[in-house]
């Protein structure tokens, strides 16, 4: 009888893809049970405690019995902070009622690909690239069509690459800058040749911005801020990555007027609303003090440093140097053995967890992504041993 029921799965489910940092994590958590030391550079998220000032919010928040169901669109409180933030910052103007708020800005790429795609349509999205975006993608029976982004580019991709690709059949552009995960940032030029091209379409764009705040040199350009594209475009931010905030679960976008009554339903479908102590919290990390982006921000940049000028002196390992986010995305091509190979040998014999390209798409199979999101003595230790591990190779 259980046998049975355990075969009277949906179908469907093969189509729904995962995120390889947590299995990958998964498998590190067993090895140290075992005993093991591991140098964990696999995850996404910032090293940081979320700063004082927002857990002092939420706590109090709680206290004033913020504790139940509230509206799905999100409190007003954030969503109107959430509209001054994006408006400043984009140089756009956004209103309180374009704003909505979900459990993180993961429900938006998957809510946005349900609530614009039928069976057969067209999602043009970066490969490599979050894997999360395929897999909403294929669940939704959409074609993805991967978008290259070029090692030789510091990962951005061609315009005339995108430009044969678009066609009626697209219903979406899928595009993520700073971006994971290469680090690549899409400059301004390319901005606006791309938005020039939209303009020409029918096709919605999904903006993912959650790692705007962490840029090393460029100033960041977003395409909702090109004439006629706000209007076309969910832009999608959070406090996961600026704030070191990735287990309250709380992201927020810009969305055109014609997806709001859509992904609302979406929300009351599945998750009714963020807690609002969690909402609250998040306007005091919109509103408050700053510092805490920027202390993070002059730390990633140290260890960016260290990071790719390690991985540069290893024979066979070549390294661009990533122009945002927290990861780098080297290249092992020249080594005796794949990127995949390398991940997994490298975490069983060496104990350093990092991920391979390929979990991210086809493009990326000869890289691995380092996350630089752990501390330098950290960092420095594992590029010891990942120095070891290659010498062995040979
Ligand atoms: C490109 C990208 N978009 C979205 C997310 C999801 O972030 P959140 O924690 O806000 O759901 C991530 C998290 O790793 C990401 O890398």
């Amino acid at each position: 009888m259980a046998e049975a029921i355990a075969s009277r799965l949906a179908v469907g489910l093969g189509r729904l893809g995962t995120e390889s940092a947590f299995s990958v994590l998964a498998r590190a958590r067993e090895l140290e049970r075992d005993g093991r030391d591991v140098i964990h550079l696999e995850i996404g998220e910032p090293d940081f405690e979320t700063p004082a000032h927002v857990c002092e919010a939420a706590f109090a928040a709680i206290r004033a019995g913020h504790t139940h169901y509230c509206p799905s669109a999100g409190l007003d409180e954030l969503r109107e902070a959430a509209a001054a933030y994006l408006s400043n910052s984009r140089g756009i103007d956004v209103q309180r009622g374009s704003v909505l708020v979900a459990n993180g800005a993961k429900p938006f790429l998957f809510f946005t690909i349900l609530a614009v795609c039928d069976p057969g349509d067209e999602v043009i999205y970066p490969d490599p690239g979050f894997p999360i975006y395929e897999s909403a993608i294929s669940w939704a029976g959409a074609v993805p069509v991967p978008l290259p982004l070029h090692e030789e580019r510091d990962f951005v991709f061609d315009v005339g690459e995108l430009e044969a690709r678009l066609s009626p059949r697209t219903k979406l552009v899928i595009l993520n800058s700073p971006q994971n995960p290469t680090g690549g940032v899409i400059d301004s030029t390319t901005i606006d040749e791309t938005s020039a091209l939209i303009r020409e379409s029918d096709a919605w764009v999904l903006s993912d911005e959650v790692y705007w705040r962490l840029i090393y040199e460029d100033e960041f350009s977003s395409i909702a801020s090109r004439p006629g594209m706000l209007e076309r475009t969910i832009l999608l931010d959070g406090l996961s990555k600026t704030y070191a905030m990735t287990g309250w679960r709380c992201g927020f976008a810009a969305v055109p007027q014609p997806l709001i009554d859509p992904l609302v339903r979406f929300f009351v479908n599945s998750t009714s609303c963020v807690p609002p102590f969690v909402q609250l919290a998040g306007v005091a990390a919109l509103t408050g003090p700053q510092g805490s982006v920027e202390t993070m921000l002059e730390e990633f940049r140290i260890r960016r440093r260290l990071v790719v000028e390690r991985l540069n002196e290893i024979p066979g390992i070549r390294c661009r140097r990533p122009a945002g986010a927290f990861y780098a995305f080297p290249n092992v091509s020249a080594l005796p053995l794949s990127a995949d190979e390398f991940a997994s040998r490298l975490l069983e014999e060496s104990g350093v967890a990092l991920l391979a390209g390929s979990a991210f798409g086809q493009i990326g199979r000869d890289n691995l992504r380092v996350s630089y999101a752990n501390s330098q003595a950290a960092l420095d230790r594992a590029l010891d041993r990942i120095t070891d591990f290659v010498d062995a190779l040979a």
